[in-house]
C-alpha cells in the first residue's frame, strides 16, 4: 500500500472509516463487559468534543501550552481529593493504567538508587493476582519481581507470604483495588503497614477501583480502605478512561508528596537539542485526554457518578446472582465492586464464551492458574445496565447449548502439543496455530480450540506463541 498519490475527498474517507468500523464489536448495545466505559450518549459526546477542541494542543511544554496543565491540575486533584489525600499528595496525567503503573515503578526504581544505595538487583514482590502492566515495568526497568500467592478462597493477596518474600534488595510492595482477575481488593492497610515495617514503598493499583469504590463509599457499601487514608500507601494508579467514563487515554498517578514524584521526572540537557523536561513517559501528547478528562468529570459531577455506580452496582448484583443460580457456575470469591468471574466444575467454559458470541456478547476466558480455575470474566459498566435480564437469558441458552454438545476433547491436543515442544521444531508456531485452526495470524470463528491450547501451553511457551501471532498480524 502507498500513500495515493492524489489525496482522497472527504466522504471517501469517511465511507471508509465509518464502512470499517463495522467490522468492529459493537459496544453501543451494551452486550460487551471489556474495552468501552459508557457514561451515556450526552456524557460520551461531551467528552468528545472537548477531546477534539484539545486534539492539536502539546502537552508537552506548559510554557507554550498552559491551558493544557491547568487542565492537568484540575483533573489530578479532582482525583486526589475523591481519594482522600492531602495537599501533599502530587500527581500527573497519563495515557492509562499501564503508564502510570510503568511511572510508579521507575520512581520506586530511582528512588532506591538514592536511599537504598547498597541494592544493585531491585525487587518489588507482587502478588500473583496483580496485572501485567507490573512485570512489563520490570522487564522494561530491570527489577525482579517476586510474585506471592493469593488465597484460594477469596482471592485476595496472602500478607504472610508477601512478608515472607521480602528481602534486602525489595524496594516496593505492591496490592490491587481491586485485582482484575476476581474483582476482590486486598487487605491494603496490612500490605502498607508492612511496607512502612521495611522502610518500603507501598503501590495501590486502583486502576479499575479508584473512581468507582469511592463513590461506592459515598453511597454507604462497606467499601475495603484502599485510598490516601491508608498510612504507609506511597503511590496510586487511578484510571479515569475505565470507571471514570473519560475518553482514552487518561489515567493518574500519585505519589504521597513532591519529594517521591520527584523519580519520575526525566530531563535531557545533554544533546544539541532543546531543553527537554518530561513529566510522564511522552514527550509530544495531544491536550485531547485532558480537555476529555477535565469536561466528563465537571460535566457528570459527584451526583452524576453516584447514580451511575448505583445502578452499576444494582445490576452487578443481579448478574452475580442469576449466574448463582445457574447450575454447574460459581462465582469466586465475593468481589468488591462491578468485576466478577465465574467458573464450572464440568462445563468447557471457552465453549461458553464461543456460545455468548455467536449471541452477539463479548465475555472474557480467563484461563486456569495454580489454585484458580478456569473461568468467566465480566465487568459491569454503565452501559451493561440496561442487558442485565437478556445477558441472564443468552448465558442459560449458552450453557444450554454446551451442555448438549461433546466437550472439547484437550487431552490429544495437548500431547500432540508436547511433542511438537519436544522436537524442537523450527516452526513449531505454525504448526501448533494450525492444530487449532489459525493461519497467517487470522483466527477462527470459534476460540475454544485457542483456548484449550494456549492455556495447556507452559508459561514460556505461550508467551513466545503469542508474540509471534502480533507479529504477523501487523505487518
Ligand atoms: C488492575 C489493572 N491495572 C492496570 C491495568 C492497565 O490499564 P490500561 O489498559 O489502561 O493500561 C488494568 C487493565 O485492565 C487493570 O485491570
Amino acid at each position: 500500500m502507498q500513500i495515493p498519490e492524489k489525496g482522497l475527498p472527504p466522504e471517501q474517507i469517511f465511507d471508509f472509516l465509518n464502512l470499517v468500523k463495522t467490522y468492529d464489536m459493537n459496544w453501543k448495545d451494551g452486550r460487551m463487559y471489556a474495552y468501552v466505559y459508557d457514561p451515556g450518549e450526552v456524557a460520551m459526546e461531551i467528552g468528545r468534543q472537548a477531546y477534539m477542541t484539545y486534539l492539536v494542543e502539546n502537552g508537552l511544554d506548559p510554557t507554550a501550552f498552559p491551558s493544557v496543565l491547568k487542565l492537568e491540575n484540575d483533573v489530578v486533584r479532582m482525583v486526589i481529593n475523591l481519594l482522600r489525600g492531602d495537599e501533599n499528595v502530587v500527581g500527573n496525567l497519563t495515557t492509562g493504567g499501564t503508564e502510570s503503573i510503568l511511572l510508579a515503578v521507575k520512581t520506586a526504581r530511582d528512588w532506591a538508587r538514592v536511599h537504598k544505595p547498597h541494592i544493585q538487583e531491585p525487587e518489588m514482590v507482587l502478588c500473583q493476582t496483580a496485572h501485567h502492566a507490573f512485570h512489563k515495568a520490570a522487564q522494561y526497568f530491570g527489577l525482579k519481581v517476586v510474585m506471592t500467592p493469593f488465597d484460594p478462597n477469596t482471592y485476595r493477596l496472602d500478607v504472610e507470604a508477601m512478608q515472607q518474600a521480602i528481602t534486602p534488595n525489595t524496594i516496593l510492595l505492591v496490592a490491587s483495588a481491586p485485582a482484575y482477575s476476581q474483582g476482590v481488593v486486598d487487605p491494603i492497610p496490612e500490605v502498607a503497614a508492612l511496607a512502612q515495617e521495611h522502610d518500603l514503598l507501598c503501590h495501590v493499583d486502583a486502576c479499575v477501583g479508584g473512581i468507582h469504590l469511592s463513590f461506592m463509599r459515598q453511597l454507604g457499601y462497606d467499601v475495603p480502605p484502599f485510598d490516601w487514608t491508608v498510612p504507609g500507601v506511597t503511590s496510586i494508579s487511578t484510571d479515569l478512561h475505565k470507571f471514570g467514563y473519560c475518553p482514552k487515554q487518561a489515567s493518574v498517578v500519585m505519589y504521597r508528596n513532591p519529594e517521591l514524584r520527584r523519580y519520575q521526572i526525566f530531563t535531557s540537557t545533554r544533546t544539541t537539542c532543546y531543553t527537554l523536561i518530561n513529566h510522564t513517559i511522552l514527550s509530544t501528547k495531544s491536550g485531547g485526554p485532558a480537555a476529555g478528562a477535565w469536561a466528563v468529570l465537571n460535566f457528570l459531577g459527584q451526583a452524576g457518578y453516584r447514580k451511575i455506580v448505583a445502578a452499576v452496582q444494582d445490576a452487578t448484583a443481579k448478574m452475580i446472582a442469576g449466574v448463582e443460580a445457574i447450575e454447574d457456575l460459581r462465582v469466586m470469591g465475593k468481589p468488591d465492586m462491578c468485576l466478577f468471574a465465574f467458573t464450572s466444575q464440568r462445563l468447557n467454559l471457552f465453549q461458553v464464551v464461543d456460545a455468548m458470541a455467536k449471541r452477539g456478547w463479548t465475555v472474557q476466558p480467563q484461563f486456569a492458574k495454580p489454585n484458580a480455575p478456569r473461568n468467566i470474566h465480566i465487568s459491569v459498566n454503565y452501559g451493561n445496565v440496561k442487558r442485565v435480564e437478556e445477558f441472564l437469558e443468552a448465558l442459560r441458552q449458552s450453557v444450554e447449548e454446551v451442555n448438549a454438545k461433546p466437550s472439547i476433547q484437550s487431552e490429544p491436543l495437548i500431547v500432540e502439543l508436547k511433542k511438537l515442544i519436544e522436537s524442537q521444531d523450527p516452526h513449531i508456531f505454525e504448526k501448533a496455530a494450525a492444530m487449532v485452526g489459525m493461519q497467517d495470524g487470522n483466527l477462527p470463528k470459534e476460540m475454544a480450540l485457542v483456548n484449550t491450547l494456549l492455556e495447556a501451553m507452559p508459561d514460556e511457551v505461550q508467551a513466545q506463541f503469542l508474540v509471534e501471532f502480533f507479529n504477523q498480524l501487523y505487518r
